[in-house]
């Protein structure tokens, strides 16, 4: 019979180091009304010059397996969605699960741009459900800073570095209802790394490269489409949601998308001013301060969607269920 699955604990954490608009302004031709005006983007943090994705993903894993009570002897499956591993291989879930001290976990990272972390709760649901793990950790991260042309200023002005962690168990009632997921290569040339993997091994350009107008429209078209479709299929709408979590790209976008949805400015969360666009880590760590500002009462309606390279977006739908009140069903 197929299980239900819910977040039973999460966790984020940060870079310490706080780049301001001002900043940027002395480094390259904007200036804080600029990013302000077209983004919402106030301040984000940078990630160290010795600081990988691993340093930022462990302590958000510690925080989350802590927030679950769970001991990492007991998660059999790690995922890590990021676009910025520490290297290819080995692994950063491999590392993190060593590190960790998880001998019993699969791990293996997952490469859907910055809709990596739904993608990889839908990937953790799945095993839960069917039975083949028992207890999961979905990491999702990214130090974008480390991949930024920094002379770029239409790319430099909107990300940040920064991740988040879910625990993620059976349980008898709640937790995820449904998902919808979706890819568009064609559109992949509008946000793409050059001189990444097989195709263009020598290309010695290593900076992300994006087209800002287009990921716009696209961005605009999906949030809405794939919450609609999420919606439809688990027959709710958007009144139904107590908390809307859009991928934190822009604040343009996700005016425009909440507004198109109609899902009023006190439902949705948004974190983008103070942390950029953290790719990966992005709907995680707005999940961590939707849970400091006391949103996810046990019972609200919790809709993430996600958006980015690939291009690709998707979104989930959760009934929050606090499981300390509910039982484990593990
Ligand atoms: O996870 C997905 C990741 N990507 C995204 O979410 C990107 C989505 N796109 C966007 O957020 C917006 O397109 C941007 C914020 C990137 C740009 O905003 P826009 O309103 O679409 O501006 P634009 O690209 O149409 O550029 C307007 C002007 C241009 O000058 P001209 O050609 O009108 O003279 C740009 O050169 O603004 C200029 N510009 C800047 N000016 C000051 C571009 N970047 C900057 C900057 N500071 N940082």
């Amino acid at each position: 019979m197929t299980r239900r699955a819910v977040i039973a604990g999460s966790g984020s954490a940060l870079p310490r180091t706080c780049v301001t608009n001002a900043e940027l302004a002395e480094r390259v031709d904007t200036s804080d009304e600029w990013i302000v005006e077209r983004t919402g983007i106030r301040e984000r943090r940078i990630a160290a010059k010795d600081e990988a994705l691993t340093d930022i993903a462990r302590p958000a894993a510690r925080a989350a397996l802590a927030d679950a009570g769970v001991e990492p002897g007991d998660i059999d499956l790690l995922i890590c969605a990021t676009v910025t591993p520490d290297m290819m291989f080995p692994t950063s879930s491999a590392l993190l699960a060593d590190e960790l001290g998880m001998p019993k976990a699969a791990a293996y990272d997952l490469l859907a741009g910055c809709t990596g972390f739904v993608y990889a709760v839908v990937q953790a649901y799945s095993m839960l459900a069917s039975g083949l793990a028992t207890r999961a950790l979905v990491v999702g991260g990214d130090v974008l800073s480390k991949i930024l042309d920094w002379e770029d200023r239409s790319t430099i002005v909107l990300f940040g570095d920064g991740a988040g962690a879910v625990v993620m168990e059976p349980v008898d009632r709640g937790g995820f209802l449904g998902f919808e997921l979706g890819a568009d290569g064609g559109g992949g040339e509008h946000l793409w790394l050059p001189g990444s993997g097989s195709r263009h091994f020598d290309d010695p350009d290593q900076f992300v490269k994006m087209n800002g107008r287009e990921v716009f429209k696209f961005a605009t078209r999906v949030l809405v489409y794939s919450a609609e479709q999420v919606l439809a299929e688990c027959g709710k709408t958007v009144d139904d949601v107590d908390v809307y979590i859009p991928h934190q790209a822009n604040k343009r976008i996700i005016d425009y998308a909440a507004g198109k949805l109609g899902i009023p400015a006190e439902r949705t969360v948004v974190n983008v001013d103070r942390y950029g666009n953290t790719s990966s880590g992005s709907i995680p760590l707005a999940l961590m301060d939707a849970r400091a500002e006391g949103r996810l009462r046990d019972g609200a309606l919790l809709l993430m969607t996600g958006m980015g390279a690939g291009l690709t977006w998707g979104s989930a739908l959760i009934e929050w269920t606090d499981v300390s009140s509910n039982g484990r069903n593990g």
